[in-house]
């Protein structure tokens, strides 16, 4: 249930130069059918089970089992599409996908179209900031426009169905795909899937310009052990429902009908093969009609799991679990008339899956409309338009989180003389971060470039040291800035100069599938850049670009400012610029605690209390012998601005309430600084004495605003049952009566506080 926050107007001073942007996201072509978004059900929708009833009364065995068939770009062969294939992913070549589409429209038996996937992630060719990043800024519309964008580029080829939103919860930093999600909160994350789908699909994912989304990795797949990709989740039932589950929920409430299962087992059941999570919740529990795809080569992979025997007892586990479609090894095509014959799927389940598949297909409009527009699809003009671009820099500028700004050291002057140092500094290919779709990497407005532009002073540039974009085994960490050579350069530019832009972090190749990192340290001698750049006594601010939070308790001792970019996409460049000169105030928050050391992972605000809380003080206490606190060194829900603000006046509507009733909760943001800008009021609750130990808080409402020197805003959240429950280890959702604590502010240490009284 998502609650709907009622901004009111308390008090609008002067009206100083606005540094703050949004403009171009809210006014940027949001269709009538994003704001009424009432999915396709009813008539049209009994109109459709009639036809696939019809069409499913006259598939052979071999037909049905193409049908369940997802093949890649790689795989795929005519003989594929006349058999009656069901789907085909990462194929981008419009001719291509027609020509496909053709021979399965003509030439086999039934007349099936296929359904084209692609990983559209954070943009198609338009790349926006990674998802972490659009997590940070607090607004889902950041993500509704990249969802919007990218699903229309990716339509205007053919693609159908976008593998997205990737809404996994993560405490894990290490692990690189915490870039591809929404960081650490459920409530976040969920708000977040919501709008990914909304942006994507519309109401109505069968328009030409809209396609089908396919939430994932289902489930739990964030929270691998050791950080390391695929690994093994162990966890409890009320941690599944309270922290990984309701993400997936949101989008499915959004719309979504399709689902990826994911490669991971849960506690010791592989997510492709899971008939709890598949069949039991997704299916039944929370009546979801749409398809589960498998991840790649996930079936077959069961048998390394050592949960199935062989390729033919994988793919009968695996569809017997939920699974309705899978990606890459073929078991099922295979093995599925002997398994049938066997007795060991049922033709019940098998029915169900195509079923499944054939009723997205109808709502998806494929029946309709199967051919790619050739003439719109090569047409250079289809796609990065100007108002794309434009989004995609307003989606980064509200993207970016000031994490440290000693006596506001930024934003800095355009009209002196910068020096850009660092090897991020006039770099393309790592903004687009590692989903880059296809994007390219010439499409990049480098942070040099945007510099330049973006200031009257002159720009000069030194790379200082490289970072290895190389795969292993190639790959060396050695290689990672691991030359101090040219240091050098690099101070003599910043002596010559004014002030410095110093940009560091990570290459996109550190992030994403497969990339996990033992250390959150800056890669290589880059610290000691940072040192050798702070001797020379120049202003200099410190932009980082990377996937997953970093230990930067050295880059903040040396830096006087550090800003948090992300890989930021396209726009890089100019966001930047935006941001370092203070076109754009800096408002995002952080979707994920920032740890001193990596030894404090996993660290993340919302744990369960302990019998002894950590205080550094006292040594049986759940603390680190060698840290001076158990503190992130940047919590969930942190960014600064060039201004500040004030957050007051906690209120409640009432003390008690029962437990089908409502509690308003109100506070107040005022910009107590002098320039406009933008904060985000954060609402959490923590229930103090409850059946299982309740996480120390919950984020249950934020709202992102943007004040005017001097102006107030009152910001209200509606609190119902959804809030103050949660799931126990019985998988119930209970609503236990007691006090509960609601905490206010622009951060989770929010501390204003006051509490409510849930009746028996
Ligand atoms: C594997 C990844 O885990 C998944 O996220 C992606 O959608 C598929 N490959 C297809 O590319």
């Amino acid at each position: 249930m998502r609650k709907i926050a009622i901004v009111t107007l308390v008090a609008a001073p002067l009206l100083v130069g606005s540094l703050t942007a949004g403009s171009v996201l809210a006014s940027g072509g949001r269709s009538a059918d994003e704001q009424a978004l009432a999915p396709l059900r009813g008539a049209a929708s009994r109109s459709v089970e009639q036809r696939v009833d019809r069409l499913l009364a006259q598939m052979t065995v071999k037909e049905k089992l193409q049908q369940v068939q997802l093949l890649s770009d790689g795989q795929v062969t005519d003989a594929d599409a006349r058999a009656g294939v069901g789907g085909v992913f990462s194929l981008t070549d419009p001719t291509r996908i027609d020509q496909l589409q053709r021979i399965a429209m003509t030439e086999s038996r039934l007349k099936i179209p296929i359904l084209f996937a692609y990983d559209t992630i954070h943009g198609y060719r338009t790349i926006f900031p990674v998802p972490l990043a659009a997590a940070s800024s607090f607004d889902p519309e950041v993500a509704k426009a990249d969802a919007r964008i990218g699903a229309r580029e990716s339509a205007t080829v053919g693609i159908k169905q976008i593998y997205s939103p990737m809404v996994d919860v993560s405490h894990e930093p290490r692990w690189g795909r915490i870039v591809e999600g929404n960081g650490e909160d459920p409530y976040l994350g969920s708000a977040f899937a919501a709008a990914r789908v909304k942006g994507a699909q519309g109401n109505d994912y069968g328009r030409p310009d809209r396609t089908l989304t396919s939430p994932k990795h289902f489930v739990a797949y964030g929270q691998p052990e050791g950080g390391r990709d695929y690994n093994t989740t162990d966890l409890s039932e009320q941690r599944l429902r309270n922290l990984y589950l309701p993400p997936f929920k949101a989008a499915i409430e959004a719309g979504a009908d399709s689902i990826m299962c994911s490669f991971n087992a849960i506690n010791g059941v592989p997510g492709c093969a899971n008939h709890y999570t598949e069949t039991d919740i997704l299916k039944k529990e929370w009546g979801f009609d749409g398809f589960i795809e498998s991840d790649y080569t996930a079936v077959t992979e069961t048998i390394a799991h050592g949960t199935a025997a062989d390729a033919a007892d994988a793919g009968a586990k695996a569809l017997m679990a939920g699974t309705d479609s899978e990606m890459v090894s073929t078991t099922l095509r295979d093995n599925g008339e002997q398994l049938l014959a066997d007795g060991r799927i049922s033709k019940r389940r098998l029915d169900d899956a195509v079923r499944r598949i054939l009723r997205v297909k109808f709502r998806a409009g494929l029946f309709e409309r199967p051919y790619v527009d050739q003439a719109k699809a090569v047409d250079p003009a289809s796609f990065l338009t100007s108002a794309d671009r434009a989004a995609a820099r307003t989606a980064a500028g509200r993207s970016m989180v000031l994490l440290h700004n000693e006596d506001q050291a930024l934003p800095l002057d355009p009209a002196k003389d910068t020096a850009v140092i660092g090897p991020l500094a006039d770099n393309q290919h790592d903004m687009l971060g590692p989903w880059w779709g296809r994007g390219q990497d010439a499409d990049v407005v480098s942070v040099r470039q945007g510099v330049t532009d973006g200031s009257t002073g002159t720009t000069t540039f030194a790379q200082g040291c490289t970072l290895s974009n190389e795969e292993p085994p190639d790959y060396d960490p050695a290689d990672d800035c691991g030359s101090a050579a040219g240091f050098a350069e690099a101070v003599a530019a910043a002596n010559a100069a004014d002030q410095v832009v110093l940009a560091l972090g990570e290459t996109r190749e550190m992030s994403g599938e497969a990339a996990t990192r033992s250390t959150l340290d800056l890669p290589g001698r880059q610290q000691e850049l940072i040192d050798a750049i702070a001797a020379t006594g120049k202003p200099f601010a410190v932009v980082l670009f990377n996937g997953r939070p970093l230990t930067l308790s050295g880059v903040v001792d040396s830096a006087p400012a550090v800003l948090e970019a992300w890989f930021p996409g396209v726009e890089a460049g100019n966001a930047v610029a935006d941001v370092l000169f203070g076109k754009v105030n800096p408002g995002g928050k952080l979707p994920v605690s920032f740890p001193q050391r990596l030894g404090q992972v996993p660290i993340y605000y919302n744990h369960e209390p302990t019998g002894r809380p950590c205080d550094v003080t006292q040594k049986y206490t759940s603390r680190y012998r060698d840290l001076r606190s158990c503190d992130p060194l940047f919590p969930f829900g942190f960014g600064l601005s060039y201004t500040t603000f004030e957050v007051s006046d906690l209120a409640l509507d009432r003390t008690t309430v029962s437990r089908k009733g409502e509690v308003v909760a109100s506070m107040t943001v005022t910009n107590t600084g002098d320039v406009a800008g933008d904060d985000v009021a954060q609402l959490y609750l923590h229930d103090p004495v409850a059946s299982i130990s309740q996480p120390v808080r919950r984020l249950r409402g934020f709202e992102r605003v943007t004040l005017e020197p001097g102006e107030s805003r009152t910001v209200r959240f509606t609190l119902d049952a959804s809030d103050f429950g949660f799931y126990d280890n019985r998988g119930e959702f209970v609503v236990e009566p007691g006090e509960i604590q609601v905490f206010a502010g622009d951060d989770s240490t929010a501390d204003l506080t006051k509490t409510f009284r849930v009746r028996r």
